[in-house]
């Protein structure tokens, strides 16, 4: 049995896949994945309280087995990539049974929670070892090759490295995990839209896609440039010919300033400036990177009204077009105030749901 939390991305947007750096938090929600080997060459998966057909054991052949666009895709993802990486594979069959208390499509990487949840559990009955930072590149993969997401390193990386009030800053490019303290005192509240852009998947290989183009183009005159999130501020006036590929690297690049600023900030205990550099992620978010949407735009602004009562900053967490706000908060802020004010604003929107939460460990053997 394993289990590895969910996730908040604190700062760090879209700086993933561009070589940045990212700072992110695992939660105290968590997925539970108990495996066991079966003779009977057949994969049956079991997760009470999904939607059907999941709610009811699921069965896979051992053969190329798909688990469409279900939750089943991610376990037998890292199956298919723990066979190309390692040629280990449960070939008498195998059965999961998963729990979960993270809140799926709140943006809180249920899905990278589950692959290192499933990885971590099933390397438990092939008897194999792998460090760390190994698991987190083979659940990637996973997700890359398999689900079909081009997403960076994030999720995966603080799912897997989490520590109880820590931050786990992460440097994509050269692929290195530390943890950072939390001020003491500080909690944070999620507010999820519950507004899915029906394009999610696809708007985010756009922007993926937009970003290896603004690379591509600093790199004529600039070769030695490997990531866009470390190109100088300066280099991207080369990029004036095409305003909405520098609108999106000017967001990496800032966005990459604000994570080394904000590493600053929390360790001089400097929580104000903190909370500066979260406002200002969102509103490069909304006007550089425009992934967010009017909904997630309101929430920030709301919750930027109630600084006076213990909010420090907020800001869109995760790919944006939709999903949540996070808050990093002192004290509760008035939420009934904040959902009143945003039902008005809103009224065809989907019900807010807001869950306050706190730090928790990364993936581990239990
Ligand atoms: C999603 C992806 C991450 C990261 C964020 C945006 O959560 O899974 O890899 O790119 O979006 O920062």
């Amino acid at each position: 049995m394993a289990a590895s939390p969910g996730r908040i991305e604190f700062i760090g947007n879209h700086t993933d896949y561009n070589g940045g750096s990212v700072l992110g938090v695992a939660l105290d929600k968590e997925i539970t994945v108990a495996a066991s080997p079966r003779q009977d060459g057949r994969f049956v998966f079991f997760s009470p309280g999904r939607a059907a057909p999941f709610s009811a054991k699921a069965q896979f052949p051992l053969q190329k087995p798909s688990g469409g666009d279900s939750w089943a895709a991610y376990p037998l993802g890292i199956l298919q990539v723990l066979q190309e990486e390692t040629g280990w594979y449960p070939r008498g069959g195998l059965s999961l049974y998963v729990h979960s208390t993270v809140p799926e499509g709140a943006g809180l990487s249920s899905s990278a929670a589950l692959e290192l949840a499933s990885l971590e559990a099933v390397l438990g009955i092939s008897g194999l070892t792998m460090e760390r930072s190994r698991k987190v590149l083979l659940a990637q993969a996973a997700e890359n090759r398999f689900v079909g997401v081009p997403c960076g390193i994030l999720d995966q990386a603080v799912s897997c490295f989490g520590e109880t009030d820590h931050l786990v800053r992460i440097d994509c490019a050269t692929t290195e995990f530390s943890a950072t303290p939390m001020p003491e005192g500080l909690r944070f509240c999620i507010f999820n839209t519950n507004c899915k852009h029906s394009l999610v998947d696809s708007k985010y290989s756009e922007r993926h896609a937009e970003c290896r183009r603004a690379l591509e183009k600093l790199q004529e005159g600039e070769p030695q440039l490997q990531h866009l999130a470390l190109a100088d501020a300066e280099l991207l006036d080369n990029l004036s010919a095409e305003p909405v590929l520098q609108k999106r690297a000017r967001h990496v690049v800032e966005e990459n300033r604000r994570v080394g600023e904000c590493v600053d900030a929390l360790a001089a205990g400097n929580t104000a400036k903190v909370g500066e550099l979260l406002f200002a992620s969102h509103a490069s978010s909304r006007d550089l990177f425009e992934n967010s949407i009017p909904e997630l735009d309101t929430l920030v602004d709301l919750l930027r009204e109630q600084r006076d009562r213990g909010v420090l900053g907020a800001r869109l967490t995760g790919g944006g077009f939709g999903g949540a706000v996070m808050a990093l908060v002192r004290d509760l802020p008035d939420v009934e105030a904040v959902v009143a004010a945003y039902r008005q604003r809103h009224p065809e929107a989907p019900e807010l749901s807001v869950l306050e939460v706190a730090s928790g460990a990364g993936t581990r053997r239990l």
